[in-house]
This record gives C-alpha cells, structure tokens and sequence, in this order.
C-alpha cells in the first residue's frame, strides 16, 4: 500500500496502520467505515430510482446518521461525515480532519493515488489508554451530482428544498471523481499490560 506522511500541529498520519494499532481496532474501524460506504451508494440509488432525487434528501440526510449511529454501538467508536465545504454546518471538519481534506486533495489535483485508508494512533496522557483516528475518503460519484454537483446540474426542485433545510449549503459544486469528503472515526482502547513502557 501507497504511504503517505505530514505533518500537522506536531502530529505525523501515516497512511498505512502503524505497526503499534490492534488489529482490532483498525478491523472495527474498516468494517464501520465500509458498511457506511456500502449502505449509502445502495440505498440512495433504490431510493433516487423510486422516489426521485427530492424525495431521497432524507437518505443523506437521516439514513446515513442512522447507519453512524449503528455502527457507533456495534463498535463502541464515535463516526462522523466531514468535508471542506460542507451543507450541514454540524459536518465541519475539526483541524486534523481539515488538513488532511486539503492534503488528499492536493494529491488528486497531482494526479496522484489517493490512500485507501489512512490511520493516526494517539496515545493518552496516562500511558494506558490510546486512540486511534481512521479515515477514508468518499468520493463523488455519478449518483452523488443531482445533490453535491455543479448547480445546474441539479434540478430546481432539489435546489428548493436543499435551499430550505441549508441555508449555509456548502455542499455543492462538487465533479465526479472529486473528493467529497471522509468518513472520520475515532476509537478508544486499553493499551494492553504486555505493551505498556
Ligand atoms: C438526494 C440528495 C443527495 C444525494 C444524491 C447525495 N447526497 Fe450527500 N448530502 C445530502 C444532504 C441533504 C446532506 C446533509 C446531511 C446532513 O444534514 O448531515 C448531505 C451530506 C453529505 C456529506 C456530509 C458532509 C456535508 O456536506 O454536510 C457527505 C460526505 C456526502 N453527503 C456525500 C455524498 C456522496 C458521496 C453521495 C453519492 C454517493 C451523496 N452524498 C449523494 C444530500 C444528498
């Protein structure tokens, strides 16, 4: 797998596991992140097909809350969906997340392969406890223009009721194959006995 490094604020993302990361923790991170992926592209290409694009707003918007939230308890981990420009205020990214968004963007506009997934392990103050951040970025595909492409490509009556439920939408002007965003988890774990220094 591609490695990429940067620096942030003092801290290193290593776009493969480090070797300290459970295996745990990072399958629970990549199961998470996947089912997500899965569930989205799935149910907003049944629901543009049956419902039409207005009536599939609710499926970005409370769906995918909904399957976050799922897999937040399946996994004991916090999830959340971030971008650069955002349609919910409430999805801004933190500083981590802003500065890697800007670095996996710059590496698309360089024509360069994006990472699958990239990891940031953490450990807390007291030595026992550590955290590892993971994440994958979700990119713009066909079935995503109608709600997050250029605006005319996204019918009037999309435009409305987006307009009315975002008045600070963000999250729009976004081509095909561009980055939309990442899929941001954080877990929480004791650090087993055999590994504490
Ligand atoms: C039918 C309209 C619609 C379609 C199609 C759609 N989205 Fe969204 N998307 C929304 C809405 C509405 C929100 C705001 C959700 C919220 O309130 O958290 C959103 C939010 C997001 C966010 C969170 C960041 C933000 O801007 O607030 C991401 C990431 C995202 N969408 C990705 C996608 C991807 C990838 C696709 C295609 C696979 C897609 N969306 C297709 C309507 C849509």
């Amino acid at each position: 797998m591609k490695k990429i490094f940067f620096m942030t604020a003092g801290i290193i993302l290593a776009a493969t596991p480090l070797l300290a990361v459970e295996p745990s923790s990072l399958a629970k991170a990549t199961a998470a992140a996947g089912r997500l992926n899965l569930e989205m592209r799935k149910s907003l290409t049944l629901s543009i097909l049956k419902s039409g694009l207005a009536g599939s707003i609710d499926v970005c918007a409370k769906d995918a809350p909904a399957i976050m939230a799922d897999q937040e308890k399946n996994f004991s981990l916090t999830m959340k969906r971030t971008a650069l420009r955002v349609r919910n205020p409430e999805n801004s990214p933190d500083g981590v997340e802003k500065a890697l968004l800007e670095k996996l963007d710059g590496m698309l506009k360089s024509r360069e392969p994006l990472p699958q997934e990239v990891t940031l392990f953490s450990t807390t103050e007291s030595g026992k406890v550590r955290t590892l951040r993971y994440y994958k970025p979700v990119m713009m595909q066909g079935v995503c223009v109608g709600c997050h492409g250029a605006p005319d490509k996204i019918p009037a009556d999309v435009v409305k009721a987006l307009g009315a439920r975002y008045p600070k939408d963000k999250g729009v002007g976004y081509k095909e194959g561009e980055l939309r965003g990442i899929i941001s988890l954080t877990l929480r774990e004791n650090i087993p006995e055999s590994e504490v220094k």
